[in-house]
């Protein structure tokens, strides 16, 4: 790694909090975060509402000039039209947002997500202006069988290869192993880093040592402020996609914290 890249803390709430808790939990992230002097600039915090909360946190975040960043879950894939209940990334950008996450297994698994989407959902958020998270990560079959890089590895390549370098460069990936998510079972440092290593190494031989070295690869799947400072001290993992532990303000603040001071 030519350059220690900024972490990134990011909390996926799923399909949790209303606006009401959504803000409220903000309110408190940030205060909390306050008063440990936290250093925004050396660690990005971002949160993951529902569609239902973005406005909400939206207007909180702006009025209190917070600097926690904060985004959407998914994404369709068109523009506008007749798409009954879908939100386009348009519309989602205009709510501040800097992320979207993308590919989540749990939208893989409970909706028509296959690929092809994906790379449409990828290019709809590119065109937006915010930076996708692309998750991707083996079930337990696929490690059972020793395939867990190639896996990993493959559905980047696949959903990526086609993009400009610079759209690439924008890129954040969150390496999930789907075993490990909602599970307890954390992935070790040492696959973590196997993992977000065989993907980085991909990017820089599809695209360039700059795209290689700019992208943020996260680990996402049971991390918990148990798990983190020896995650996030592995040197191709740039922080966190949290599900479970990112629904406790507490727990989140420390995450946040023993990143920064790990990284520091
Ligand atoms: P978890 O979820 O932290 O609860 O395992 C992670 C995720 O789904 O992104």
């Amino acid at each position: 790694m030519t350059s220690r890249r900024i972490p990134l803390v990011a909390g996926n709430w799923k399909m949790n909090f209303d606006h009401l808790e959504a803000t409220y939990f903000v309110q408190q992230l940030a205060w909390k975060l306050r008063d440990a002097r936290f250093d925004y600039k050396r660690c990005e915090v971002a949160l993951m509402p529902s569609f239902t909360s973005l406005r909400s946190v939206q207007v909180l975040v702006e009025s209190d000039k917070l600097r926690i960043r904060y985004g959407a879950q998914a994404v369709s894939v068109t523009s506008q039209g007749a798409f009954t209940g879908d939100v386009s990334a348009d519309m989602i950008a205009h709510l501040g947002c800097s992320y979207v996450i993308v590919g989540h297994s749990e939208r893989r698994k409970y909706h028509p997500e296959d690929d092809a989407n994906i790379v449409d959902q990828v290019r709809a958020v590119l065109a937006a202006g915010m930076q996708p998270i692309l998750c991707v990560g083996e079930s337990y079959e696929e490690r059972r069988k020793g395939i867990e890089l190639d896996f990993a590895v493959g559905q980047v390549h696949d959903v990526t290869r086609d993009l400009s370098d610079e759209e690439a460069s924008r890129l954040i990936v969150a390496y999930e192993p789907v075993w490990a998510i909602g599970t307890g079972m954390v992935a070790t440092p040492q696959s973590a880093q196997d993992a977000a290593k065989a993907i980085r190494d991909d990017l820089t031989a599809t695209f360039s040592t700059t795209v290689g070295d700019t992208v943020r690869i996260l680990y996402g799947g049971s991390v918990s402020s148990k798990n983190a400072v020896e995650l996030i001290g592995e040197p191709d993992v740039d922080g966190f996609l949290i599900g479970g532990a990112a629904l406790k303000v507490d727990e989140l603040t420390k995450i946040c914290r023993l990143t920064l001071e790990a990284t520091a």
